[in-house]
């Protein structure tokens, strides 16, 4: 029960985790590993990016973060509680919330507000300060106005704004978006992109964002890959964005700006460092631009 003094908000050390799959007549069978291995290191007020192709891991990692489950083996602390002791599930609840896939599975109330507050409601907070901290919240991500609202009638970027006030306002120290952006369209991510840096920058929530929008990765503080169950990479999205072939043998990408700076590059284009936006894309080109004759056709 008792509480790790640490600033770190997660502490994962060599976790492993396997899924029984069951046959057709319920019988276990075959032991799938989901992580292996995995070391994680986070510290309050960080923003960190998880990427990973599909199967490797991220998802059941993201479980052990608020104690959907917990690891066969290795240590996980998260804000100091031992996520192996049962006593310390509403705890560990408490300074982690999670923020998943589908908007509408997420959506418990017919009213925003109430939906806001039902967390709140259910652990038995009194009821003006719900009322405050659903305010509070909403603000907080720019749905204040649509207070009145049914939540069926908003877009997808609105509903998971929603969602991630429902989260924060239980006060968590730490929230986990597993893909929230995954089905939404272009602006909708846009959307809760922003939502979650400035409650990041401005409430020093730390943020765990696992995406397959290498884009969104690129305003983390760091950036871990996983593959396979295990964490193979990690360091700033320069660090690892620089290492477009590293990244092509775990299947992933890099964003659009950095690829094609990239291929410039390999083109004999002067770009001296990895490319990250379109606007340090268009930064590095002018500063070429300045210093080489750009009207030369470039080697091939
Ligand atoms: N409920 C489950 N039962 C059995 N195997 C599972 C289950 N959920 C995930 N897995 C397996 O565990 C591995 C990791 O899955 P997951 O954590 O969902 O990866 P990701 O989120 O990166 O796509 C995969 O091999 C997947 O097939
Ligand atoms: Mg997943």
């Amino acid at each position: 029960m008792a509480r790790k003094k640490t600033d770190r908000i997660i502490e994962g050390h060599d976790l492993s985790f396997h899924y029984t799959v069951y046959d057709s007549e319920g019988n276990p069978g075959e032991r799938r590993t989901a992580l292996d291995g995995v070391d994680i290191d986070v510290q309050q007020g960080q923003f960190v990016a998880i990427l990973g192709h599909n199967g490797s891991g991220k998802s059941t990692l993201a479980r052990h973060l608020n104690a959907l489950l917990v690891p066969d083996g290795g240590t996980l602390y998260v804000d100091g509680y031992d996520t192996l002791d049962a006593g310390n599930v509403w705890k560990i609840r408490q300074s982690t919330g999670m923020v998943f896939q589908n908007p509408d599975n997420q959506i418990i109330a017919s009213v925003v507000e109430e939906d806001v507050g039902f967390g709140l409601e259910n652990q038995g907070v009194p009821t003006a300060d719900i009322w405050k901290r659903v305010e509070e919240a909403l603000r907080a991500v720019g749905m204040w106005k649509m207070r009145g609202r049914s939540p069926n009638r908003l877009s997808g970027g609105q509903k998971q704004r929603v969602a991630i006030a429902g989260v924060i306002a239980m006060h968590p120290k730490c929230i986990v978006l597993d893909e929230a952006t995954a089905m939404l369209d272009p602006g909708g991510r846009k959307e809760v992109i922003r939502t979650v840096r400035e409650l990041n920058r401005t409430e020093n929530v730390t943020v765990i964002l696992i995406t397959h929008y290498m884009e969104e990765a690129v305003f983390a503080d760091r950036v871990i890959v996983m593959d396979h169950g295990k964490v193979v990479m990690g360091g700033t999205p320069r660090e690892i964005f620089s290492q477009v072939e590293k990244l092509k043998s775990f299947r992933l990408d890099v964003p659009q700006a950095t690829l094609l700076a990239w291929k410039l590059k390999q083109r004999g284009l002067p770009i001296k460092d990895t490319v990250l936006t379109i606007d340090e894309l268009i930064e590095a080109l002018n500063h070429g631009a300045a210093e080489n004759d750009l009207t030369q056709p470039v080697s091939r």
